[in-house]
């Protein structure tokens, strides 16, 4: 969507946040181009995933805006709600399945919910999104049955079945090992070289950041407090932004 003559694809301003007496988030602001990688580094704890939540509408900002194609998320009219809905994809942290249906089902389950789609060109659309992700052949198991990476390539075709424009990724590499995490990450390269997607993805895997980003931000004490290219936060002559590239 263009805003005002730009290629913003989403734009969070001045977004506060607290529970209670804890102020998590302090004045949030990113602006995410069309087909832009973000990746967000910061702390356990310290407020990464409460900013997608936030961005997604399963928590509500205290006070600032979060706007993509045009809409205020907090704002949405009834007719806007399943828009903006569909056009923003969320991966779990922990990429949650419902463990109580096949893998056919968990796919199945977002676009039931969303649009009318019944029969063969549901098949078809639950076959292309695992095809999306190389695991075609899981279609008929269940979660119980497919291992932790297996199981996070499916969320991310279960995300990628109402054909988001942005995806939120919340440590979407986590508990892998490098090969599948680098399969992941070639995914999230191919979403945004074949279909345009805008990423901002959570993580603490810094050969992924460094497979992905287009631009890192950091956040700190409740704001994004330094922002660049990969290799210019990885030479930061900040010592907490370099913390996160040292492991010596
Ligand atoms: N719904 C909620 N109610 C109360 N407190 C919450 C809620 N969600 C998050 N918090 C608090 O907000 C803070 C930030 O949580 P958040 O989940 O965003 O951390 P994070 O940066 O994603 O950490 P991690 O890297 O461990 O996932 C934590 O102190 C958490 O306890
Ligand atoms: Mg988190």
């Amino acid at each position: 969507m263009n805003m005002n003559g730009t290629d913003i694809a989403l734009k969070i301003e001045n977004v506060t946040k607290a529970f209670g007496s804890l102020k998590i988030l302090k004045g949030v602001n990113l602006e995410a181009k069309k087909a832009e990688t973000i990746v967000i580094l910061g702390r356990s704890g310290t407020g990464k995933s409460v900013i997608l939540k936030c961005i997604i509408g399963l928590l509500t900002p205290d006070s600032g805006k979060i706007i993509a194609f045009g809409m205020d998320s907090h704002n949405l009219t009834k007719e806007q709600r399943p828009i903006f809905r569909k056009k923003i994809g969320y991966l779990f942290q922990g990429g949650a399945l419902y463990d109580s249906m096949s893998i056919r089902e968990n796919l199945e389950f977002p676009l039931i919910r969303q649009e009318d789609y019944q029969g063969e060109l549901l098949t078809d659309k639950v076959i292309s999104a695992l095809r999306s992700v190389g695991l075609e052949s899981a279609i008929d198991k269940m979660p119980s049955e497919v291992s932790g990476g297996m199981m996070k390539r499916i969320a991310l075709a279960r995300t990628l079945i109402l054909e988001p424009e942005i995806i939120l990724y919340d440590e979407p590499t986590t508990g892998l090992d490098p090969f599948t995490s680098k399969e992941i990450s070639e995914l999230i390269i191919k979403l945004k070289e074949e279909r345009k997607v805008t990423s901002i993805i959570i993580t603490h895997d810094i050969p992924c950041a460094r497979l992905v980003a287009d631009r890192v931000v950091v956040l700190k004490d409740g704001i994004f407090f330094k922002q660049g290219t990969f290799s210019e936060m990885e030479s930061s002559d900040d010592e907490f932004v370099r913390g996160f590239f040292d492991f010596k």
